[in-house]
């Protein structure tokens, strides 16, 4: 415990510890804490759905047919049928032959990654040739990749190339170098602290020409972006040609879980393989009751997106015109860059006491010196709020020397 207690001392002293505040209510896009309506511009919640009265009504609705938990893996007795009708229809909503379902996004990745790209035979049963050595297979992940994606290469044992982020020439390179290598790519369809986008065209030609598969982890596109809110893929005129298409069901979707969609193989194979399936409890029955309800309403209600879209138009805007470097942000996720810990720590202090939630985000999420308050605006911010937003933005920019 000595070591954890210098660790803590340290932080603490250096402002380094997180601000974790405790929310009472969630009346979104506003969130009470201590009794205070704060205007939250952080929540990945971002068409609103988690407090939406029909997907609230069939959860409840969910409770009372299934109560609240499997209590069981889907291997043993956990298997209930609402959670086989939520695979299909997210396979039906990315276009894809299937799907699976895991309790988190994080354990979407942690199952996923290790059961395609680690010894595919650990106990030695299977009678076939196989690539055994944990060198023979080779995964290239982009540098600004979520944490959950590092932690699945960790856990797959398999060699991990990161390419410089976005940089196609770099993943090229690494593509050559180890062109025998059995490959698997991997990148955030949105990049969840900058907001930009993959270079997805790119990287399915790139891995047709060396014979590489293509994972997206699309946490931050699913019911976003597109057309029909399918995702990146949707938005980038790709559809059906990632191999591993990655969800998860805890933003836009407005719940907890996380999903793979692609052929019936791959879904076959994963139930095998995939340790977060088969060894923990699924993603709890009311839920998935929800989830199904706000699938729905994504498909029927374009006006949600739209609603979204103008919304981080205005945000943009109002912050470029007030000068804030918000780098390459393409979507509803846009980082006001301030570079030092403590100053980005101080501004969201300053956010707060004036009546906006936007936390510091810093090392070790980020790099060093590229501390960011990361805004996120939501379908169900009004016009006003973002301009009220806004003129706080601007006398924090001016108070700290940012803008
Ligand atoms: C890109 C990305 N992948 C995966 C996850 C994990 O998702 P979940 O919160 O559903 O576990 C996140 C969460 O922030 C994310 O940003």
């Amino acid at each position: 415990m000595k070591l954890i207690n210098e660790i803590l001392q340290y932080t603490e002293a250096h402002d380094l510890y997180p601000d974790i505040r405790v929310v009472d209510a969630v009346p979104y896009p506003n969130l009470v804490i201590e009794g205070k309506e704060y205007l939250c511009f952080c929540s990945n919640n971002y068409l609103g759905l988690s407090i939406h009265p029909t997907v609230k009504r069939a959860a409840m609705e969910g409770i009372q047919k299934y109560g609240i938990g499997t209590c069981e893996s889907r291997f043993i007795a956990g298997n209930i049928r609402v959670l086989e009708e939520l695979e299909q229809e997210l396979a039906k909503f990315k276009g894809r032959d299937a799907s699976l379902t895991f309790a988190t996004g994080f354990l979407t990745n942690l199952g996923v990654i290790p059961a395609i790209m680690d010894n595919p035979d650990p106990f030695g049963i299977y009678d076939i040739p196989l690539p055994i050595n944990d060198e023979d297979n080779l995964i290239i992940s982009d540098f600004l990749n979520h944490q959950s994606i590092r932690e699945g290469c960790r856990i797959s044992r398999a060699q991990v190339k990161n390419y410089i982020h976005k940089d196609m020439n770099h993943l090229e390179k690494i593509l050559k170098r180890y062109k025998d290598k059995r490959k698997l790519i991997i990148t955030d369809g949105v990049f969840s602290m900058d907001g930009d986008i993959a270079p997805l065209a790119d990287i399915i030609r790139l891995a047709r020409t060396y014979d590489a598969m293509v994972m997206v982890d699309d946490a931050h596109g699913t019911g976003v972006l597109g057309e029909n809110g399918k995702g990146t893929a949707e938005y980038l005129g790709l559809e059906g040609q990632v191999d591993i298409e990655m969800g998860t069901l805890s933003k836009a979707i407005g719940a907890i879980g996380g999903f793979v969609a692609g052929s019936e193989s791959l879904i076959k194979y994963l139930k095998l393989r995939s340790s977060s399936f088969i060894y923990t409890s699924a993603i709890p029955p009311e839920q998935a009751c929800g989830i199904l309800a706000a699938l729905k309403l994504i498909q029927a209600e374009p006006s949600l997106r739209e609603n979204l879209w103008r919304n981080v138009r205005r945000l943009k805007a109002g912050l470029a015109s007030l000068g804030f470097n918000i780098v390459n942000s393409e979507t509803q996720i846009i980082p006001i860059i301030i570079g030092s810990e403590q100053k980005c720590v101080d501004a969201s202090r300053y956010l707060f006491e004036h009546g906006i939630l936007a936390p510091a985000i810093k090392y070790p999420v980020v790099k060093k010196n590229e501390s960011r308050i990361r805004l996120t605006t939501i379908a169900t911010h009004t016009e006003e709020q973002i301009d009220k937003a806004l003129d706080i933005f601007s006398s924090m920019g001016k108070k700290f020397s940012i803008i």
